[in-house]
């Protein structure tokens, strides 16, 4: 059971549950054109068993029954996002389609009283735009104004609240530095482009949605906590670099205008040439932030060149993704967003929740360790509301079990288990908990 009731929040604070386009809706349907994340998977080594997302849970189909357990539950908002390369298959052009599909989701959601929070980039980059450099060209930042105006022409006056870019550090650190994410590069220089131009994207995207009216406008940061691995200096700073990285880079540039003094000496050869010039684009005014929250680490320096970072792994409890237990990090996140970047703008937590080992018995999911990983992080926002951080809602991740990237369909994040043979849904005891909750 969740601990928390509705009234223990601020009137008019929003539950939601969030999903992602290429994560559940069967890029295979529709028209929607490759996408970076078809390559990335067909490749060998990058994928638990080379899964993509070409049926994943069927939601192109299913949308109206996975709109009504959204209802069901109570929630109040969906945050959903709309596939570039469904939209656009070549990247350029609209499937008209594509912008059908977004539009009877829209219509779906409003018919049953809940508030569409749309994100327009959440990773489905269409092929044909990737062979042209992807994030590492400076043409996407107009490539994706363009995207941008083709989906809110056709939505923007039905939507709740827009977000330009889902989790930028994802789309430059974790793809190009890491590789762990499509296109899977590693490669430093691929790295700082990506990063600057994500955000001049995210800056050129708002622009447009200004021109056309579009209210509401935000960008959804993901941030884990950065802890030194030990008392040394060398692991203080460390931490301190990777919280640059990780928590700082994007939004002191989205929110400032600048980037960390670090980065700037680390990195700043490879930024395009005149990026200075774009930060005022960059940091175009928004109306709210949102912050994606899971986690924390513990870092330590290693002997390799720059960034001389190695996570060492910590003592709490964890999730089967193998990600500890840390509900004060997303409390110090939103104190520290309002108090250093937002001021008084509407924050939303626009991801939280936790991967389980869950298994049907008897028809149910008794997915306890879920609820639990909820009510330690609700209490984590109800603090943080208490210390007057304008914290506006929630969002839970996932409302499906779905596409978990490169883990292909193993990792479980929903609120309602999916069977991926039969595409069968079953609402969890942590879907039943919210019901509970919200209902109260
Ligand atoms: C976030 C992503 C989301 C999902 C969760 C577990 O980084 O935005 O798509 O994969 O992690």
């Amino acid at each position: 059971m969740l601990i928390h009731k509705r009234s223990d929040f601020p009137d008019g604070f929003l539950f939601g549950a969030a999903t992602s386009a290429y994560q559940i809706e069967g890029h295979k349907f529709g028209g929607a054109g490759r996408a970076m994340w078809d390559d990335f998977a067909a490749t060998p080594g990058n994928v638990v068993r080379a899964e993509d997302g070409a049926l994943a849970c069927d939601h192109y189909h299913r949308y109206g029954a996975d709109l009504d357990l959204l209802k069901d539950a109570g929630f109040d908002a969906y945050r959903f996002s709309t596939s570039w390369a469904r939209v656009m298959p070549d990247g350029r052009t609209v499937n008209p389609e594509g912008l059908d599909f977004y539009d009877r989701l829209t219509d779906g959601m409003l018919e049953r009283g809940l508030k569409p929070c749309a994100t327009l980039y959440h990773w489905e980059l269409p092929s044909a735009l990737a062979d042209q450099g992807g994030w590492r060209n400076r043409d996407i930042a107009g490539w994706f104004g363009d995207f941008t105006e083709a989906v809110m022409e056709r939505l923007g006056d039905r939507m709740y609240s827009v977000a330009t870019i889902n989790e930028f550090w994802c789309v430059s650190w974790l793809s190009h530095f890491l590789g762990h994410h499509a296109p899977g590069l590693r490669d430093i220089r691929a790295t700082a482009r990506a990063m600057h131009h994500v955000l001049l994207a995210h800056g050129t995207s708002i622009e447009r949605m200004r021109g056309l009216g579009v209210q509401n406008l935000g960008a959804v940061f993901n941030m884990e906590w950065a802890a030194p691995a030990d008392d040394s200096p060398e692991a203080a700073e460390a931490a301190a670099l990777y919280d640059d990285i990780y928590n700082h880079f994007f939004v002191s540039g989205a929110f400032k205008g600048t980037y960390p003094d670090r980065l700037v000496t680390a990195l700043g050869d490879h930024f395009p040439e005149g990026w200075q010039d774009d930060m005022a684009t960059i940091s175009a005014p928004l109306d709210w932030a949102g912050i994606n929250y899971y986690t924390r680490s513990l870092l330590a320096t290693d002997d390799g060149p720059w960034p001389h970072l190695r996570a060492v792994e910590g003592p709490l409890e964890k999730t089967q993704m193998g990600w500890e237990i840390y509900p004060k990090g997303l409390h110090d996140f939103l104190v520290r967003a309002a108090r250093e970047y937002t001021g008084d703008l509407p924050i939303y937590v626009t991801e939280n929740g936790m991967s389980n080992a869950d298994t049907v018995a008897d028809g149910a999911v008794d997915d306890a360790a879920r609820i639990a990983y909820f009510n330690s992080h609700l209490s984590a926002v109800r603090n943080a509301i208490g210390k007057g951080v304008p914290v506006k809602g929630y969002m839970a991740w996932s409302l499906l079990d779905n596409y978990e990237w490169a883990l292909g369909y193993e990792k479980r994040f929903g609120m309602v288990h999916v069977d991926f043979e039969t595409l069968e849904r079953i609402p969890k005891a942590s879907w039943h908990a919210f019901k509970q909750m919200l209902a109260g």
